[in-house]
């Protein structure tokens, strides 16, 4: 079963005389537990393709469906349900909250969603933590996890 397709996806940067075209007609789908690498030189746009699939940026043509809903052609604030309930994220630059504890930062989709309830279960945020080594760390902030100073 299909869970997220781009049709015909384009997307160019404008600056003031030139126009740089990265993602000219891309159509792909992706099916439930399948797993699919991007893989390109730098430059290629990878991080662009990415971002437009995670609905954090804008195509400039072309859409996007996300379990059958056309992420572009829904309000922002619907955007940023499915961002929240649907998509995880693990950027290359972290982008993690310093002021917040490793623990903190696991949980915090789970809070902003309102579901307190998952975000302290023992199946959650914790758990995955431990999964990955961290369960030492939880308390800590992200700079002082291992390679979490975004340097790596
Ligand atoms: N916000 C932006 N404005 C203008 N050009 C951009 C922007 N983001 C990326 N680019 C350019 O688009 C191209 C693709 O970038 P990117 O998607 O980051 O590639 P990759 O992730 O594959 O290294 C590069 O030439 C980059 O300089
Ligand atoms: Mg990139």
């Amino acid at each position: 079963m299909i869970i997220m397709q781009a049709h015909k996806l384009r997307k160019e940067y404008r600056q003031a005389k030139s126009k740089l075209e990265v993602l000219k007609g891309i159509d792909f789908q992706v099916n439930i537990g399948e797993v699919v690498a991007v893989v390109g030189p730098s430059g290629a746009g990878k991080s662009t393709l990415l971002h437009i699939l995670g609905g954090l940026d804008e195509p400039t043509g072309g859409k996007v469906l996300l379990d059958g809903e056309d992420l572009y052609r829904i309000r922002d604030v619907e955007r940023a349900r499915l961002r929240n309930e649907k998509i995880g994220f693990i950027f290359q630059f972290y982008h993690l909250l310093p002021e917040f504890s490793a623990l903190e930062n696991v949980m915090l989709p789970a809070l902003v969603k309102g579901d307190i309830k998952r975000s302290r279960s023992a199946s959650g945020p914790s758990s995955l933590l431990a999964q990955i080594g961290l369960k030492n760390r939880i308390r800590t902030n992200p700079a002082s996890c291992p390679a979490g100073n975004n340097s790596a």
